[in-house]
């Protein structure tokens, strides 16, 4: 903790990588829970997801009580179209509600019949006319509610937090929706979504999103087909909510260029994909015509999971003779990206646990990664 505080006073010309400990000791992974994962905004979907009343899923968002590796959240659209965050567990004997996601008109447990209406409140309970409380007085479904978390929205995303005295998120990230708004992504489709887990700590996956740096070697049969993609990368200093890079694609690229219908980018912006995170644990690729986000959360030191999406900007999926394809070609493009940083970053783990691990000093392109690595070292020391 000592060497995490001094860490987070590095300026960026001095910064290296955290210390090894930091993404291989239970202590740290245990830290973070308690200091990051309990009190900040965690990105469980978006409002696509859930368009009309009844409309739910539930999402395990990282825990930071009871020794659980993750709370379930339900997250729902009520009659009145207002989007509530509430804990997955009945509140007569905890049984779980909810599982994955779909719609209904009231929840009601599996367990022992107790009815929620959408905004939590418990509206019957077979059976329970005999029971009285301590005082006398008899059962009263008014009494009893599900737990609710605070819920934000923010472009289309949908965050949670577990901490009831949170700030809010919104003025955090105004400096980030200063750039990202233009692509008005809260109205791009969904068209696939997954969970995957990799071997290597939730961190060097968060960090090796916000590298610009890798791009021109892992991805030179994807993302940098173009040529030298660091040419026309900028990365722009973080705060301590988020931190972004932004690279302009060539006119003739495959894809990351917006489609003739799209109306609201201009100039380059048209061809401007925007790497983002939002501190700790959702990083997002914004495209004129696609979106692909995931939401990290640890499994164990060495263990990550991963949440992701991908969503089209409506204007180009319109435009798809088959977009069955067209998606097809999209998840085909992240597969093989993918399958380009997995071994790379779970080396990196490996090479964090080796008791020889050395750490140099981070190039230009990496500043993304050292605002990520100050917010964690700040915030858990
Ligand atoms: S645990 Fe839900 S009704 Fe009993
Ligand atoms: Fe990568």
């Amino acid at each position: 903790m000592r060497r995490l505080a001094e860490h987070a006073g590095l300026s960026f010309d001095r910064a290296v990588l955290l210390p090894p400990e930091a993404y291989t000791s239970a202590e740290m992974l245990d830290a973070e829970r308690t200091h990051l994962f309990a009190h900040e905004w965690l990105c469980a979907g978006r409002t696509a997801d859930l368009v009309n009343a009844g409309d739910y899923l539930t999402v395990d968002v990282p825990a930071g009580q009871l020794g659980a590796e993750h709370d379930s959240v339900i997250i729902v659209r009520d009659e009145q179209g207002e989007l509530g965050a509430f804990a997955n567990v009945c509140a007569h004997r905890c049984a779980t509600l909810l599982l994955g996601c779909g719609t209904a008109a009231r929840i009601t447990c599996p367990y022992h019949a107790w009815v929620y209406r959408l905004d939590g409140q418990l509206v019957a309970a077979p059976y329970m006319h005999r029971t009285v409380d301590a005082d006398g007085r008899p059962f009263n479904t008014s009494d009893h509610h599900l737990q609710r978390l605070l819920l934000e929205v923010w472009e289309g995303f949908v965050y949670v937090n577990a901490d009831p005295a949170a700030l809010p998120l919104g003025p955090r990230l105004e400096g980030l929706s200063a750039v990202v708004g233009r692509y008005r992504m809260a109205g791009y489709v969904p068209v696939a979504c997954g969970v995957d887990e990799w071997n290597t700590n939730w961190k060097c996956l968060a960090e090796n999103f916000m590298d610009a740096y890798h791009v021109f070697k892992v991805h030179r049969s994807t993302f940098a087909t173009d040529g030298d993609s660091t040419a026309n990368t900028t990365v722009y200093p973080g705060t301590d909510a988020y931190a972004y890079h932004l690279a302009v694609d060539d006119p003739a690229s495959s894809h990351g260029i917006a489609h003739a219908d799209n109306v609201v980018l201009d100039g380059t912006w048209r061809r401007t994909t925007a790497l983002a995170a939002v501190f700790p644990s959702h990083v997002m690729q914004i495209q004129a015509d696609w979106l692909w986000y995931l939401a990290l959360s640890p499994v164990g030191t060495d263990r990550v999971r991963i949440r992701w999406d991908v969503s089209v900007a409506p204007e180009q999926l319109a435009a798809q003779p088959d977009p069955r394809g067209y998606v097809a070609e999209v998840l085909g493009l992240l597969e093989r990206v993918n399958a380009e940083d997995r071994p790379v970053v779970e080396g990196v783990h490996r090479g964090l646990r080796n008791g020889n691990a050395q750490r140099g000093p981070f190039s230009y392109l990496e500043r993304n990664v050292y605002d990520f690595d100050r917010y964690v070292a700040q915030r858990v020391s």
